[in-house]
C-alpha cells in the first residue's frame, strides 16, 4: 500500500485537501482527528494532562479546556514539550495500527507537524499544500479569529515553506479558488493510483 503524508503549515488548506481526496473515496488518516480522540472524555490520555498540569485543564463537564492548555503550553516551553512527549508516540502508534489495518491500494495520511516531528519515516512520499503567506494568515485568521501576532507565533513554531517544498516528493497551490485545488487534487489521484498500482 502507498502510504502518502500530507502535511502544510497552519491553514495552508491540510483538512480541505483531506476532504477532496475523501470524495473521490480515499482513506485519510489524520493525526488531528487521532490527537482529538485521545484527549476526548474519560480517556487516560486527559486524566494525565489533569495531573501534569493542574485541573485547571478540564472544564466543568470533565472535557478538555482546550484553550486553558494551549495558553498554558504557549507560554510554558517546558509543558509543551512534556505534553508532546506524551501524545506524539500515542498518536504516532494510533497511525501505525490504522495502516496495518488497511486493504487499499493507497491512502493520505494528514500529519501536520511530518517535519517537525520527525514522522517521515511513517509515509512514502511526501506531499506539501502550500499558499502564499498572505492569504494562509487571511484564511486563519478568518477562521480562528486571531490575532496576526499569535497567527506569526504559531508559524514560527513550524518550518518555513521553502523547507516544506524543498522535501516534498508533490506540491499543491492552494493560494486560489476550491475548484483549482480539486482539479489539482484530481490529478494527484489519478498519478497516486497509478503508482499503487504499478
Ligand atoms: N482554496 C481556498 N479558498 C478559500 N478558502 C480556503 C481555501 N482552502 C482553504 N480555505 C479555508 O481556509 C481555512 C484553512 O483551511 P484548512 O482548515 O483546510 O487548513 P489546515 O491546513 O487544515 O489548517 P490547520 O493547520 O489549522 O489544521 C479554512 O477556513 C478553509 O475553509
Ligand atoms: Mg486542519
Amino acid at each position: 500500500m502507498l502510504k502518502i503524508g500530507l502535511t502544510g503549515g497552519i491553514g495552508c488548506g491540510k483538512s480541505t485537501v483531506s476532504s477532496l481526496f475523501a470524495q473521490l473515496g480515499v482513506t485519510i488518516i489524520d493525526a488531528d482527528d487521532i490527537s482529538h480522540g485521545l484527549v476526548s472524555l474519560g480517556q487516560p490520555v486527559l486524566q494525565q494532562i489533569t495531573q501534569m498540569f493542574g485541573s485547571e485543564m478540564q472544564s466543568a463537564n470533565g472535557e478538555l479546556n482546550r484553550s486553558a492548555l494551549k495558553a498554558y503550553i504557549f507560554s510554558n516551553h517546558d509543558a509543551k514539550k512534556k505534553l508532546e512527549a506524551l501524545l506524539h508516540p500515542l498518536i504516532f502508534q494510533e497511525i501505525s495500527n490504522r495502516l496495518n489495518s488497511l486493504t487499499v491500494n493507497y491512502c493520505i495520511v494528514s500529519i501536520p507537524l511530518l517535519f517537525e516531528t520527525h514522522a517521515e519515516y511513517l509515509v512514502d512520499r511526501i506531499l506539501v499544500v502550500n499558499c502564499d503567506e498572505q492569504t494562509q494568515i487571511e484564511r486563519v485568521q478568518q477562521r480562528d479569529n486571531l490575532t496576526l501576532n499569535s497567527i506569526q507565533a504559531i508559524m514560527a513554531t513550524q518550518v518555513c515553506a521553502t523547507f516544506r517544498t524543498t522535501h516534498a516528493h508533490d506540491i499543491l497551490d492552494n493560494s486560489k479558488n476550491n475548484t483549482t485545488l480539486a482539479e489539482q487534487v484530481k490529478k494527484l489521484h489519478d498519478f497516486y493510483t497509478s503508482l499503487s498500482l504499478s
